[in-house]
């Protein structure tokens, strides 16, 4: 719902991958948490994914099953507005009009266009922007459009994103000082959870989709069991103590478990005579039924028929109408229409 008391925030999901528990700990639960201070906005950046992915089953499907588990992780659609990125035609329109104010050396310097020249450099390819489509350089353009185009004041990222915000935050000062005070310009927040730990993957590196050490937010039963149960871990003896904190098991049952549950664990390995498989199966007993529910209701929102296109719809019409106020505050200062 739009309340014009409070502040905006814009959280963009990208359709690329099916979430884990990193995305649920380190993206959606601090998302969730916006909807109680901010009018909040999330919608899945479909568009985006297009710079990448060559297999429209696979767009659709991941636009769908990302919608899906944000709403089973607790988005209420009845409170915050979710939709997709393609049902809000005027962010390409302002992207046009955004790039037209829009240094290329800006776009030059992007962290994702550097990164795909220096893969090329290492590579000994002589054509640094061998790979590189125009959807890709111009990513931080139509991003900055996503933000403006609701009056965004608030965008939450990760590190990795900070960047993209900053330069969306350039290309409003620069339309406003071409054209006079139209967009608002948007700040960055970070959420605590990265300046914090990160959650262990299995092999105990950050959990990550790029190193294949995930363990799936939908994940059957069976399957987060035998996960769990990989989780590596040292040779300790179960009599001997333990580390709790060198230990991902003990790291992912910290974010998942009550303080009491896991200050109990943490004494029982300090103490020694609590094995790793038995902290596996606590772990396992925290997390299933908390998953659970989570599982169910994306089971349901996924179902041909299901709820889902109507709360996509419904959420594309409020955004629109957010857009198009902005669209036309543009229009009138540009001259255009
Ligand atoms: N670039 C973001 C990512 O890769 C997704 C995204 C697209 C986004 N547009 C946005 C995030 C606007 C915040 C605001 O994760």
């Amino acid at each position: 719902m739009t309340d014009s008391t409070r502040k905006t925030s814009l959280t963009g999901i990208k359709p690329t991958g099916d979430p884990h528990l990193g995305n649920l700990i380190g993206a959606i639960r601090p998302g969730l948490r916006l909807a109680e201070s901010y009018d909040a906005l999330y919608f899945i950046a479909d568009y985006h994914a297009l710079t990448t992915i060559r297999d429209a089953a696979e767009i659709r499907n991941y636009t769908r099953s990302v919608a899906s588990a944000w709403i089973a992780a607790g988005l209420d659609p009845e409170r915050i507005t979710i939709y997709r990125q393609s049902d809000v035609p005027e962010t390409f329109e302002l992207a046009w009009v955004l790039s037209c104010v829009t240094a290329k050396g800006l776009m030059n310097r992007a962290h994702a266009y550097k990164a795909a020249r220096d893969r090329n450099l290492e590579a000994g390819d002589a054509d640094l922007d061998a790979g590189v489509n125009m959807g890709l350089f111009n990513y931080p353009v139509l991003m900055a459009a996503d933000i403006l185009i609701m009056d965004t004041d608030v965008v939450p990222v990760g590190r990795d994103q900070a960047q993209h915000v900053e330069y969306a935050a350039d290309i409003a000062g620069s339309f406003n000082h071409a054209f006079g005070e139209t967009v608002r310009v948007p700040s960055s927040v970070i959420p605590s959870e990265e300046t914090g730990r990160t959650l262990p993957g299995i092999d105990g590196r950050k959990m990550s989709k790029s190193y294949g050490n995930t363990i799936p937010l939908l994940a059957p039963e069976k399957q987060l069991k035998k996960l769990v149960r990989r989780i590596a871990t040292d040779s300790t003896a179960v009599e001997e103590p333990k580390d709790p904190d060198s230990s991902a098991v003990f790291q992912l049952l910290e974010q998942f478990a009550s303080p009491e549950v896991t200050a109990d664990a943490r004494k029982r390995l300090e103490a020694g005579g609590t094995g790793w498989g038995d902290l596996k199966n606590e772990l396992f007993e925290v997390l299933n039924p908390q998953l659970e529910p989570i599982r169910e209701r994306y089971a349901e929102l996924m179902a041909p028929g299901s709820d889902l296109d109507e709360i996509l719809a419904a959420g594309a019409v409020q955004a629109r109408a957010r857009a198009h106020t902005v669209l036309t505050r543009v229009r009138e200062a540009t001259g255009i229409g």
